[in-house]
């Protein structure tokens, strides 16, 4: 059981906190993971009363969970709420707020806070803390979790990173990637490392090459100049699939503690080899979905439709090829791609096996990993088919899911939140991993913003645009679509 601590969370009335946040520390709370005096401070900006707080937590609760939660626990749990306020007009807010944390001898004094809010208000709240002495660790622990993004290219996240670190040291700090408290996510590194079989096939000598997917079928919706400013590329590459190509091919830990697992993946994000700008055609692809039609919803508006502007270049579809400088992945491309109003949605990992044999027409062997919707591990190998004489071979499915129905469902954010308040910094990004993962990114997010030519349309609910197999490196190489 961790220790007692009071977990800050600002932004609180917010939207990620009311549809994760407070919902996964209620379900924390249930599965008995919050220690008996942990304390949740919830911090908004608007002035409402305790009781507005707790039946807006009971109406949080109740959409979550469809009204079926133990009234019991909620009785617990709102127990454990309090609402505090940190009037924007009000210069002595901050003063307030510490008065009440370090003198009120409710609140356990190890603190963790979780910054809900905009990424504008990171480092303001970091330096507010700090000024009213909230961040010292001269006698208990205190730790600030961090949402996404963590900038928005290398400079932005190496300022951040200066603000903040006049504070803290890395050990306090915990930027989040969600993805990384994804179960299926987590699984990837216990399949490679717990089954003697991958280790000597998963190389250079025995791997074609492999495919990172995220692909939707919605559309970007309402966030239009959110998605606008920031493209396929920062919102998703830059972070989750990346953090999917650390886990796939990173050497093995020295230990499985979150220190050594994260010395491996940094290592690894470092070994990414620049894309030479010079022939980005042949290593990046970009596209915008244009109207069509997604299965259950029908006809859809295209991407510059929904933004009312047609000049926009910024894409709704990624596709990147990249080279590791390891011995293990010398020459192997992997290729990672991102899309929105695809005809399917997936996210999922496809390793695909060289074909040694003289008989070349034999079918490939697959491997792949199913993140979402469905967790699987699926493997696809070559069998005879029964009869007489005749050899025929065929492709035969072996696909495992890695979730049953009777397995505890666990939303990325309640791991995470638990990974906090427990201490435990496996599951969040180092500086370094954000730094390697924006180097990599800068150059090709540079290039295509100066290019303002008309990108390439795909229409909403078809496959990936063919036009995106430019970046293949031989003609055998194609997109595969899930399994
Ligand atoms: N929503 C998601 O699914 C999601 C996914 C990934 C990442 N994120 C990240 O998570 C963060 C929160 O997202 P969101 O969608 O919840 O944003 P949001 O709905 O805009 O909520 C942010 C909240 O922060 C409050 N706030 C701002 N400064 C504050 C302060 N000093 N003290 C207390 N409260 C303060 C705001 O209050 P006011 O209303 O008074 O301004 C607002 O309620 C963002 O960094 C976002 O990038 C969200």
């Amino acid at each position: 059981m961790a220790d007692n601590s009071t977990l800050v969370l600002f932004g609180a009335r917010g939207n990620l906190s009311r549809i994760k946040l407070i919902p996964g520390l209620f379900h924390l709370d249930e599965s008995g993971k919050l220690s008996e005096k942990m304390k949740i401070v919830s911090v908004g900006r608007q002035n409402i009363s305790q009781n507005e707080w707790e039946n807006e937590i009971k109406d949080m609760l109740e959409k979550k969970f469809n009204k079926k939660y133990d009234l019991k626990v909620f009785d617990r749990f709102i127990k454990r709420n309090i609402y505090h306020s940190t009037l924007p007009d009000d210069p002595d807010a901050f003063k307030k707020f510490s008065k009440l944390l370090l003198n009120d001898s409710r609140f356990p004094k190890n603190f963790a806070f979780f910054l809900s809010v905009r990424p504008s208000d990171f480092a303001k709240i970091v330096d507010q803390l700090a000024e009213e002495n909230l961040l010292n660790e001269d006698k208990y622990w205190r730790r600030v979790l961090i949402e996404k993004p963590f900038g928005t290219n290398l400079k932005s996240a190496i300022n951040l990173q200066a603000s903040i670190s006049k504070h803290l040291k890395e050990t306090q700090i915990y930027r989040i990637d969600h993805y990384l408290g994804k179960s299926a996510l987590q699984n990837i590194l216990w399949t490679r490392f717990s089954n003697s079989i991958f280790e000597h096939m998963w190389n250079n000598e025995h791997i074609d090459h492999i495919q990172i997917t995220n692909h939707e079928t919605l559309g970007v919706g309402e966030r239009t100049e959110f998605y606008d400013a920031t493209g396929a590329l920062r919102d998703m590459t830059q972070s989750h699939l990346l953090q999917m190509l650390a886990l796939t091919t990173m050497e093995k830990p020295k230990s499985f503690s979150p220190d050594d697992i994260r010395v491996e993946k940094i290592k690894l994000l470092k070994s990414i080899r620049p894309i030479p700008i010079n022939k980005i055609h042949k290593y990046a692809f970009r596209a915008q979905y244009k109207s069509g039609n997604i299965e259950k919803e029908g006809h859809v508006k295209g991407y510059l439709e929904e933004l009312e502007n047609d000049k926009s270049v910024v894409e709704t579809y990624a596709a990147i090829k990249i080279f590791l400088d390891t011995p293990r992945w010398k020459n192997i491309p992997i290729y990672l791609r991102t899309a929105k109003r695809l005809n399917q949605s997936g996210t999922f990992i496809s390793i695909k096996f060289k074909n040694n044999q003289d008989n070349k027409k034999l079918a490939d062997n697959w491997l792949v990993f199913s993140i979402q919707p469905k967790e699987s591990t699926y493997f696809e190998i070559q069998t005879k088919v029964p009869g007489l004489n005749k050899v025929d071979l065929r492709s035969t499915k072996l696909e495992g899911m890695n979730r049953l129905e009777q397995d505890d469902k666990i939303d990325a954010y309640e791991t995470l939140m638990l990974d906090l308040i427990e201490g435990n910094q496996s599951r969040f990004l180092h500086i370094d991993e954000v730094k390697a993962a924006w180097s990599l990114i800068d150059p090709i997010i540079e290039n295509w913003t100066n290019n303002k030519e008309k990108i390439h349309q795909y229409t909403a609910g078809t496959l990936d645009p063919k036009e995106s197999e430019i970046i293949f490196e031989n003609q055998s190489q194609f997109w595969r679509e899930g399994n």
